[in-house]
């Protein structure tokens, strides 16, 4: 698998290879939130869910929830510390049903045609069309689309938007697009809509995969 250095990719942000071990607990505050998006992700029991950007797997209980054993979660991520922190987590629970991919979600070899995928907290994946072009791609027409996170509050909070970068800054490569995180994704996506949480400095987008045509 080629370095992300090697296609052109920014670095691992050091937040990823050396607070991976923290991550779970710096992040908890926001674990209501993390169930309301699971939640927005229509899921069926036996459904395959890509979990983009899974860093540690603080998801994949609320999916496990929704699919059932006999359903799978394949988790991409190209942060190999928290991938580990997410192996872990899957072996701890005897959660069997998981299938770990570490690679950028540009090149990420995805082994089948999945049924939902949920983009929690990944501007940066979501700011790439190649990684969109590749995980939309690896989805059935009509497959359930939840993207969701953290943006930029309207222009007039400014005091605001100092707050929302900061606490964003060690998890993001480049804010660019912060103020509509969602752009790409919109282009992928019909019956699309997004509601903004927390005085707009937070959202969930919520889409169907469209059927390829031509
Ligand atoms: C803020 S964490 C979110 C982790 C998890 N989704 C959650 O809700 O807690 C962002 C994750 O995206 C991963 N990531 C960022 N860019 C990526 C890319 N191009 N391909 C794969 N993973 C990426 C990082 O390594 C990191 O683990």
């Amino acid at each position: 698998m080629p370095q992300a250095t090697e296609i052109g990719l920014a670095p691992v942000l050091p937040a990823y290879s050396e607070r991976a071990d923290s991550y779970d607990h710096d992040t908890a505050p926001y674990e209501s939130w993390r169930r309301r998006l699971v939640a927005a992700l229509p899921l069926r029991r036996g459904d395959t869910v890509l979990d983009v950007g899974c860093g540690t797997g603080l998801c994949f209980p609320l999916l496990l929830d929704e699919i059932g054993a006999e359903g799978t979660v394949i988790g991409i991520d190209d942060a190999p510390a928290m991938l580990a922190e997410a192996r872990a987590k899957a072996d701890a629970h005897g959660w069997r049903n998981i299938t770990l991919i570490e690679a950028p979600a540009e090149h990420a070899i995805i082994p089948c045609i999945a049924d939902a995928a949920l983009f929690s907290a990944v501007h940066d994946v979501l700011q790439s069309p190649a990684a969109l072009d590749n995980v939309i791609g690896h989805l059935r027409p009509g497959a359930w689309v939840v993207g969701a996170g953290g943006k930029f509050p309207p222009a007039w909070e400014v005091p605001l938007t100092f707050v929302v970068r900061a606490v964003h800054a060690p998890y993001i490569r480049d804010f660019t697009g912060f103020d509509r995180p969602w752009r790409l994704l919109e282009e992928y996506l019909d019956d699309f809509h997004v509601t903004e949480v927390a005085f707009g400095t937070g959202y969930i987008a919520v889409g169907r995969a469209r059927p390829v045509t031509g």
